[in-house]
């Protein structure tokens, strides 16, 4: 078995070279720890790198970074593609380069931006135009934040700039949607509308068609003993002495009963199609010859009638006696409603697109109250006094202009007037022959109101 190593002393020159050593030994030892430590530091520090490299590589927004001359410095794959250029097309430019022409540079030293950023460190926002290597320009909205050294001494600028075509287009698909959706309620709203109209046109039609109805064959009934009695009285009256004390009772029976038969008169001519047959003629003859009719009368006198008719003659297939009647109703209640102060004015004109012409009686009169508006056109509607009106006009009217295949509309604010327009199919071949078979003789007058007519929609108020 080996001995273990003898140990001597130290002799007494040894002693500050073992003492060096040892310091020398602590050193290394030192050392060792140090590199361990840095050598620690540069794996942290480049797991650091790679995973800030690994962000702005995947980053989907476009970073560009500067120094403090306002040059770039840096530009992810993102911003290169964004432009269109390799990096080293970018890295030491100034980055005004990349800015559209005519685009504001926000960054530009000195800009209010450029101060905002400054004095609070970042903007945010930031609308503007890029230029790519093609000279095509890109809206985006930029980020910015300020960097600055541990002094607080500005040494550049980290810029995020979000391309914003594809937003703009979304944005723009969006509301091409919404304007299609609004379109699409709108057009529900109108067949609704529509519908609605057309429900209270064949309800109008059919109260109407029950009424004549009604009104033609009262009318039948009454029309023969009524023209018995204003014959007898006046037979009475021219065979009486002139000293009979019943005379004044037998002219206020003849004057009651006239009347009465002008109301029955009115009826059948609301309830019958006229006796005249459908010819061509112009509707602006029409209304001039209405109009002159009624020039004379009191009602009429006071008042300007402003006859505005189309330079062309509007030729309709027509009643011409008939349509006349409807005019001539229509300008006096026109004159009645104006009760003195007012004027009225009469227009006519072709509708090419809707292959119609129309007429209008425009007065600047009492007007219509909404409640009256649907009951206007029924018998014997009227709000006058009963020896001024017998509420058939407006009933006669829409019966003949019925008849034609016509409308009327109305357009009324109460205090300010009203206006009737009457729409009549122009004249065309198929029309002309249509009507001249409608009005054919022998052809059964009551018939008419067997059936709902094609009649115009109820009034409505416009405007
Ligand atoms: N231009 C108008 N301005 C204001 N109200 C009107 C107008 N036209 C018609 N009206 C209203 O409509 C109602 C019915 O009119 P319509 O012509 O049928 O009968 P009327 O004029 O009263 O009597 P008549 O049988 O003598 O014509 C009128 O009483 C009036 O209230
Ligand atoms: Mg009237």
């Amino acid at each position: 078995m080996a001995s273990p190593p003898k140990l001597y002393p130290p002799r007494a020159e040894e002693g500050p070279w073992i003492e060096i050593i040892q310091k020398m030994e602590l050193l290394y030892a030192d050392l060792a720890r140090m590199q361990t430590e840095s050598e620690t530091k540069t794996e942290e520090l480049l797991r650091a790198k790679t995973f800030t490299d690994n962000i702005i590589r995947s980053m989907v927004n476009s970073l560009i970074v500067t120094d403090r001359d306002s040059v770039i410095t840096m530009a992810n794959d993102a911003c290169c593609q964004l432009l269109g250029r390799a990096r080293d097309q970018l890295i030491g430019k100034p980055l005004g380069t990349i800015f559209a022409e005519g685009a504001a540079n926000p960054f530009r030293r000195g800009s209010e931006t450029w101060n905002r950023c400054r004095s609070s460190g970042s903007a945010s926002g930031l609308e503007t135009l890029l230029k790519t290597e093609r000279q095509e320009e890109i809206p985006v909205s930029v980020n910015a934040s300020v960097m600055s050294d541990p002094t607080g001494e500005t040494i550049g600028m980290v810029l995020v700039a979000t391309d914003l075509r594809e937003m703009r287009r979304l944005l723009l698909e969006a509301r091409a949607a919404a304007a299609a959706e609004r379109e699409q309620a709108a057009g529900r709203v109108r067949a609704y509308r529509e519908l609605e109209a057309l429900q209270a046109h064949l309800i109008q039609s059919e109260k109407m068609s029950s009424l004549g109805r009604m009104a033609a064959s009262v009318a039948h009934e009454i029309n023969n003993p009524l023209g018995a009695i204003v014959v007898y009285t006046h037979l009475l009256l021219e065979t009486a002495p002139a000293e009979f004390s019943g005379r004044r009772n037998l002219e206020k029976i003849v004057r009651e009963a006239t009347r009465c038969r002008d109301i029955v008169r009115g009826l059948l001519d609301f309830a019958r199609p006229g006796t005249g047959m459908f010819q061509a003629a112009d509707l602006n003859r029409i209304v001039t010859a209405a109009h002159e009719l009624l020039r004379g009368q009191t009602v009429l006198k006071q008042i300007a009638v402003d006859l505005e008719l189309s330079q062309a003659p509007l030729e309709i297939v027509c009643d011409p006696n008939q349509l006349q009647q409807a005019f001539t109703n229509i300008l006096f209640n026109a004159a009645e409603s104006i009760q003195g102060r007012g004027a009225i004015a009469v227009l006519s004109w072709h509708d090419e697109s809707r292959k119609r012409v129309a007429a209008s009686v425009k007065d600047t009169g009492c007007g219509i109250p909404g409640d009256n508006l649907s009951r206007i056109f029924e018998p014997f509607f009227t709000t006058k006094q009963s020896c001024h009106g017998t509420g058939l006009g407006l009933a006669i009217v829409y019966g003949i202009v019925d008849r034609h295949g016509g409308e009327i509309d109305v357009d009324s604010h109460p205090g300010e007037g009203t206006t009737f327009t009457v729409w009549l199919p122009e004249k065309g071949p198929e029309e002309a022959t249509r009507r001249a078979t409608d009005s054919a003789p022998g052809r059964d007058r009551d018939e008419a109101w067997a059936v709902v007519p094609p009649g115009p929609p109820p009034p409505r108020r416009e405007g």
